[in-house]
């Protein structure tokens, strides 16, 4: 079992260990005095996994509940809530009992926001089961749920009290989903850890998965530290992520996913500073090639044009500039702030 542990305005522990998930209980009950514990799935992971978290949580003492909506970023919006909200007053949860996220970075934002905002706040944990939220958003405590306008428009800082890692969970996570996180474990590596991108280079994800895990937690751990409001150095997570959600926004949220849309963009961003001579030559050639490695997608057919006109309303502005993180090198970066109305002049010239 390896540990890594968090210390924000409260700190938490991230436990990352094969089959941990079947002693869920024994690591709640550690963190809490909780009588009852309300655990949020959906309806893909629920039938999988929430059986024996279940059981695992009524051995170390809890009453529990099952609340399961359906699969998808669709779902991740303010009536979810409500109906969670519903189902919390509906089996008696208090500000002393616990909410157990079990699921991917949809069920973690979700239970995590009503969490946060249930009886002004009540605790959580976060038992991550997609390789997206074991190596990012499970960590850091950013909650929330998307508006018809945009993602991730409504939410809160509420950091968890434990997240409990179980990779053997990603043997049951379908490929397209795991490919999908590996566009988060490369941008870790682009900004951070030219060692962990050198191994993704040579190696094969799945092998190594325990230390990619491990790795990219702790990067996501020290930027939280540093930053747990994210008024500074925690936006160089979002690298490619500019990029990504205007390409997100202009598939209208469905057609590609989240780390595919993260992926096309940190390499169009890459593309880009490498002809100015910013980054490195040949560190986009390389991205591509481990994108491609992975099943990602490397390219969109969308114009640089209009990529960056749908930048627009972008949750990464502030007031007239737009910051994107650009690479030295490979494992290295910096936030370039740019003013919204040169960014079609800076980089189409
Ligand atoms: N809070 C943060 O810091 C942060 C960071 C990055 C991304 N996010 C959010 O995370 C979300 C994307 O996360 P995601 O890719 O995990 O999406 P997700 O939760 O929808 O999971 C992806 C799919 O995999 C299924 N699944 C998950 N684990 C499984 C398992 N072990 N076995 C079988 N099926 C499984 C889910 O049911 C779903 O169909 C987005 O909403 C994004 O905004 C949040």
């Amino acid at each position: 079992m390896k540990k890594v542990e968090v210390r924000t305005g409260r700190p938490y522990d991230i436990l990352i260990g094969h089959g941990i998930i079947a002693d869920a209980g024994r690591y709640v009950r550690e963190i809490t005095n909780a009588v009852r514990a309300v655990i949020v799935s959906d309806s893909n992971v629920a039938p999988i996994y929430a059986g024996g978290v279940e059981a695992s949580l009524k051995e170390n003492g809890f009453e529990t509940s099952l609340f399961v909506f359906e699969a998808g970023e669709e779902r991740k919006r303010l009536s979810t809530i409500e109906q969670m909200y519903m189902f919390f007053f509906e089996h008696n949860i208090t500000r002393s009992d616990i909410v157990i996220a079990l699921g991917g970075g949809v069920t973690g934002d979700m239970a995590g926001f009503a969490a946060a905002s249930y009886l002004r706040g009540i605790d959580f944990v976060q038992i991550p089961t997609s390789l997206l939220s074991q190596v990012d958003s499970s960590v850091g405590g950013k909650t929330g749920v998307d508006l018809p306008v945009g993602k991730n428009l409504v939410g809160a800082f509420w950091q968890p009290r434990v997240v409990l890692i179980d990779p053997d969970t990603l043997n049951t996570l379908p490929a397209k989903f795991f490919n999908d996180g590996m566009g988060e474990v490369i941008k870790y590596g682009c900004i951070r850890s030219r060692k962990l991108f050198e191994r993704l280079e040579q190696e094969n994800a799945r092998d190594i998965i325990d230390d990619i895990i491990y790795e990219c937690v702790s990067i996501k751990r020290d930027v939280v530290q540093n930053d747990e409001r994210d008024t500074g150095e925690r936006a160089i997570l979002n690298f490619g992520h500019t990029f990504g959600h205007a390409l997100e926004k202009l598939h209208s949220y469905s057609g590609i996913t989240h780390g595919e849309a993260v992926g096309i963009g940190a390499l169009m961003i890459t593309e880009l500073t490498e002809k100015k001579g910013i980054t490195e030559k040949g560190a986009s050639a390389r991205i591509k090639a481990l994108l491609e490695k992975n099943g990602m997608p490397v390219s969109t057919e969308f114009s640089l044009e209009e990529i960056i006109t749908a930048t627009r309303g972008d949750k990464k502005s502030s007031g007239k500039h737009l910051s994107f993180i650009f690479l030295n090198e490979i494992g290295s970066c910096f936030i370039n702030k740019l003013k919204t109305d040169e960014i079609k002049n800076y980089f189409i010239s």
